[in-house]
């Protein structure tokens, strides 16, 4: 079997050749990016892309966990990066392990990914002393939107900025091997690359971050909506939709099944 990337290997690949990254939620899309990534995410995102919900508050550590094990068993040699869901973490640094520790348990993923900055340190800092890797997100936290009024890009101005960098740094001084940076104008989201020694995984960042990652129903053309930081590399929901449109087509005519998609009694 092949030996999976660690939280390790990634960290060691600061200022080196770009991260490659797209999440998943699902053992069969786990299993075809896994050879072409370093690591999979199976991203709180899942609330919208699987559910069809407005924001990624209501997902529940039930939810991630069943949708870690999917992608677990769907891959071998990608990390497995799984996000903490908002209320699972940001109570206390105990709370956070607890939830942190179930989904490492049960899945088998590598490292846990928590969003928020300066106010997240000490919780990075206690997880990181015990065993847990975790993976920061700062910049546009999705989890804070009815705090934040939107999806809005961050460090627009010097006291955005200034924060932004100020959580960048918090988060790193307190030991995560990695961070994703999010919706941040792109001097910035270059200038926190500089300043921290773990890679930057942008989204809608810089193209100087560490490594960039994408949601893959985003960037496969699936996902109805998406941000203006999307390219899209595919477009799947076309696709689908011929396929299924010659389905029904064919069993109305009754030209599917063939001969061939039937059992006969072979005598
Ligand atoms: O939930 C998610 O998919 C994410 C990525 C967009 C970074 O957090
Ligand atoms: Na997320």
């Amino acid at each position: 079997p092949v030996r999976r990337v660690t939280a390790i290997d990634i960290r060691a690949r600061k200022g080196g050749a770009p991260i490659v990254s797209l999440t998943s939620y699902h053992a069969h899309t786990a299993a075809i990016i896994d050879r072409f990534v370093d690591f999979i995410l199976v991203g709180d995102s899942l609330g919208m892309v699987m559910h069809g919900l407005e924001t990624t508050v209501p997902v529940t550590l039930e939810m991630m966990i069943l949708q870690g094990l999917a992608v677990m068993r769907g891959s071998s040699h990608a990390l497995v990066v799984v996000d903490l869901p908002f209320g699972s973490y940001e109570e206390s640094p105990a709370a956070a392990f607890r939830s942190a520790a179930r989904v490492m348990k049960e899945t088998g993923c590598g490292a846990v990914k928590m969003e928020g900055g300066v106010r997240m340190a000490e919780t990075v800092r206690f997880l990181a002393e015990r065993g847990i890797p975790v993976m920061g997100h700062i910049g546009l936290t999705p989890q804070s939107i009815n705090t934040m009024g939107g999806f809005k890009v961050q460090g627009k101005n010097d006291e955005s900025a200034a924060a932004v960098l100020a959580d960048a740094k918090a988060i790193a001084e307190a030991g995560a091997f990695a961070m994703v940076v999010e919706g941040v104008v792109e001097p910035v989201a270059r200038a926190v690359t500089q300043a921290v020694p773990i890679p930057t995984i942008g989204i809608g960042a810089s193209p100087d971050c560490d490594g960039q990652i994408l949601v893959l129903e985003d960037m496969l053309g699936l996902s109805p909506r998406v941000p203006k930081f999307v390219k899209r590399y595919g477009s799947l929901a076309g696709l689908i939709e011929e396929a299924v449109s010659s389905y029904a087509d064919e069993v109305r005519a009754r030209t599917f099944p063939t001969p061939e998609n039937v059992y006969k009694v072979k005598n």
